[in-house]
């Protein structure tokens, strides 16, 4: 979704040394605030993928925001991959690495279609632990990952080689 590229960037905000000294934090609540470029925002989207993909995954938190809107204007389903303890049961689960420790996300495998053909949507892809934790889950759960869509991927940090096999849609890249 090449064409959503500008309008992204024009509703950026960026914060040098957020949330620590040395990271340049990419806010995206700019865009969220601004109806018509939200709008034209999952409108976009929901062009690129209208009659690709039978239900959207949205990562929690920031990419049930994607999410949910995109399924709406899909006439899908939405199914929520959420971080660890906040489902219950059953659910599975996958950890990955951080910087310091490790993080889990879980999904509850009976929201999955088996066979169905899921988009995995997220705010921002970094070093692809979140999303490649998820995608195995969903695929555990039968779904067929094919497509994934990021609003922003930070290119230096190599999340890209993570998702190998995939279709990664990023509307900006840094
Ligand atoms: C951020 C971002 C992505 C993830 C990317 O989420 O929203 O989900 O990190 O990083 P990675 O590619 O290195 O895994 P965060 O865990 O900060 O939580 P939030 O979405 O709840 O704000
Ligand atoms: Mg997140």
């Amino acid at each position: 979704p090449q064409e959503l590229t500008g309008l992204v960037l024009e509703h950026l905000r960026e914060i040098p040394d957020f949330p620590e000294p040395g990271v340049l934090f990419r806010d995206i609540t700019p865009l969220l605030a601004d109806g018509p470029a939200f709008s034209r925002l999952v409108e976009g989207l929901a062009d690129h993928y209208r009659g690709r993909v039978d239900a959207v995954a949205g990562l929690e938190s920031r990419g049930f925001i994607l999410a949910a809107p995109l399924a709406v204007a899909l006439g899908t389903g939405m199914l929520t991959v959420r971080k660890g303890g906040k489902l219950p049961g059953p659910v599975i689960g996958a950890d990955y690495a951080l910087e310091y420790g490790t993080a889990r996300m879980e999904l509850r495998p009976e929201s999955v279609e088996p066979g169905s053909r899921v988009l995995v949507i997220d705010d921002v892809l970094a070093t692809g632990g979140t999303a490649a934790a998820s995608i195995s889950l969903l695929e555990q759960a039968g779904a067929r990952v094919d497509d994934v869509c990021m609003l922003l991927e930070l290119a230096a940090l190599g999340g890209r080689a993570q998702l190998a096999g995939r279709r990664l849609a990023s509307v900006v890249v840094f």
